[in-house]
């Protein structure tokens, strides 16, 4: 089998093709390097250009007339930028995959999974989500996921194309045999904020304890990036049973663990990890905060027959590896 994995430079997109070379599956690798690495693409065939390139999909295609399926992985994630040029972000997210979903059926490609993100749901009051939670996406960012699947599920509903939509909770980690990893050397998230506590040997800040969750602390789903990277092989080789041509064409995965992690937890789990204690101390709630949310669903388990494999003390040690390699395998990147 042979798949286009669109965005395969990036961090998700290229553990996603290092889970299908070891599957057996090969990867065809489509990228801008906007945040990309070309690294990332060694030992795998890579076009340099665009989603929206309909003259680079044709050529992609008939020099892999037998690509069987794409994973669109292309997009910008990153919230506050999208946030602060929100026209960037519908271009780029929503506007470039319309082009890129004609260029599909132009080529007569009808299977599609979609890297969506579950940071469109509302919170429900256990603060647990599943595929029929209501949608209420809070950020720029995340409505273009919502306006993509919406488009994704519309055209799929008419025309050839079938649609799998993988909402991803918080990926950490990264392949655990080092070949791919985060390519920013600083994660904005909790795991990025504890490694950069470690580091600089200074207190890390509990901010919020009084959520109503199991320990009063905020609460999110961080997966392991093999763990969705392993689900995404399981969505291609059972695509025609999970989206099948008789059916409404769009289907809809939560990947996440099914418990979540609190900041509590996930301190202790740190902890345990690299055997340090850390210096730390409890604040307040800071503006804007939210509770968070995880999937509660077990549709992803029953459809895919997949479920992680990894803890999050094993998310934490791929993260710490990978930061150990990042700079010998990403020279002259900073940030
Ligand atoms: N990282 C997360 O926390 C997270 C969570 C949920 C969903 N997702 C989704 O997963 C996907 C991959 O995210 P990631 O974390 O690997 O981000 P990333 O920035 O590492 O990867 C995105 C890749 O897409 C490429 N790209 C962007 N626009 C492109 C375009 N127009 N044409 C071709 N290539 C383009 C970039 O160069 C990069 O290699 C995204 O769709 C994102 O929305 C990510």
């Amino acid at each position: 089998m042979k798949v286009l994995i669109t965005g395969g430079a990036g961090y998700i997109g290229s553990t996603i093709a290092s889970a299908c070379l070891d599957d057996g599956i090969q990867p065809v690798i489509l990228d801008n390097l906007a945040t990309g690495r070309v690294e990332f693409t060694a030992g795998r065939p890579f076009y340099h250009g665009d989603l929206s390139d309909g003259a680079l999909l044709d050529r992609v295609f008939a020099e892999h007339p037998d690509i069987e399926a794409t994973v669109n992985c292309a997009a910008l994630i990153v919230v506050p930028e999208s946030v602060a040029d929100p026209l960037r972000y519908w271009h780029a997210n929503v506007g470039k995959t319309i082009s890129f979903v004609s260029h599909l059926l132009r080529n007569g490609r009808t299977r599609l999974l979609f890297s969506s993100t579950a940071a469109l749901y509302a919170a429900d009051e256990d603060f647990a989500v599943d595929e029929r939670s209501l949608v209420e996406a809070s950020s720029p960012y995340s409505r273009t996921k919502v306006a993509a699947e919406a488009m994704l599920a519309d055209v799929s509903a008419s025309t050839d194309l079938r649609t799998l939509s993988l909402r991803y909770f918080n990926p950490i980690g990264a392949d655990p045999k080092l070949r791919t990893g985060l390519q920013i050397k600083r994660p904005t998230h909790l795991l990025g904020k504890l490694i950069e506590a470690a580091e600089a040997g200074v207190e890390f800040a509990v901010t919020g304890t009084d959520w109503p969750t199991r320990d009063g602390t905020g609460i999110r789903d961080y997966i392991h990036v093999w763990d969705l990277a392993a689900a995404h092989v399981a969505g291609l080789r059972r695509f025609d049973e999970v989206v099948p041509v008789d059916g409404p064409g769009y289907e809809v995965l939560n990947l996440g663990t099914g418990t979540g992690t609190t900041v509590r937890e996930m301190v202790d789990a740190f902890e345990h990890v690299t055997g340090q204690p850390l210096r730390k101390r409890e604040a307040a709630r800071r503006p804007g905060d939210v509770a968070g949310a995880y999937t509660r669903s077990d549709k992803a388990r029953r459809m895919l027959g997949w479920k992680p494999q990894f803890t999050i003390a094993d998310g934490i040690r791929d993260s710490l590896r990978w930061a150990n390699v990042r700079d010998t395998r990403l020279p002259g990147v900073s940030g």
